[in-house]
């Protein structure tokens, strides 16, 4: 029996989780966050850094938090190697299907139906998403995404104790579709981003947390800086 993971959400869709006592941080991007002016970028520690997509509000932090960290860049070849250029020592470029030991398991490049432009206009490759495993525990995080039947593949090869979804309309699944992309993985727990950032995907919290109810799995949505255990 692992102990659970720690979940430490930052806003939009960058959040931490530290499995093992190795410290995963996804999609940063905090210092551009309108809502997020309360955490300072500079206490947050990392051994790895997981980028789904070439978005700035992704990626905006990414080169800074590795550079003071020496954390590993883990995202798809194109982003690993604009990043690479951009001055991060340590990358790891994959792509679909494929999978990346990390000290307690492995990590899973997945797809997602999104784009993937880098902040330069630099081409970003395909946008993905990640599952990571360290054998008894697991979660998938989505990225920036439609709705897609390719994510049946992840409920056929893993149990999640949780996945991440975005939830906020306009640039990617709305709730409903979340609802749908929660059974279709297989998570009883979902842990929503990509929502108020912006006034484009403002939502509706307790219409969020009423319709993923509806389906028998529980919406968690901590306060930027809020840790829970999962
Ligand atoms: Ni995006
Ligand atoms: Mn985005």
């Amino acid at each position: 029996m692992s102990a659970p993971m720690q979940f430490t959400y930052y806003g939009h869709s960058c959040f931490a989780v530290v499995v093992d006592g190795v410290r995963l941080l996804f999609d940063p991007f905090i210092t551009g966050n309108p809502k997020a002016g309360h955490i300072d970028v500079n206490s947050i520690e990392a051994d790895y850094i997981l980028i789904t997509h070439g978005h700035g509000d992704h990626l905006a932090d990414a080169v800074s938090i590795a550079t003071r960290t020496g954390a590993t860049v883990i995202s798809n070849y194109e982003i690993a190697s604009w990043l690479a250029n951009q001055g991060v020592s340590k990358t790891h470029g994959m792509n679909f299907g494929g999978s990346y030991a990390l000290p307690f398991g492995r990590t899973k490049y997945v797809v997602a139906v999104h784009s993937s432009t880098l902040p330069d206009g630099s081409p970003g490759g395909n946008p993905g998403g990640f599952v990571v495993t360290s054998g008894t525990q697991t979660f998938y995080y989505a990225g920036d995404t439609a709705l897609t039947y390719d994510m049946k593949l992840i409920s056929d090869e893993f149990d999640l104790n949780f996945a991440v979804l975005p939830i906020g309309d306009t640039f990617t699944m709305g709730i409903a579709d979340a609802v749908r992309a929660a059974d279709f993985v297989g998570a009883k727990t979902v842990v929503g981003v990509h929502y108020d950032t912006f006034p484009p995907i403002a939502i509706d919290r307790d219409e969020a947390v009423t319709a993923f109810g509806a389906r028998g799995v529980t919406l968690l949505l901590p306060a930027i800086g809020e840790t829970v255990a999962l």
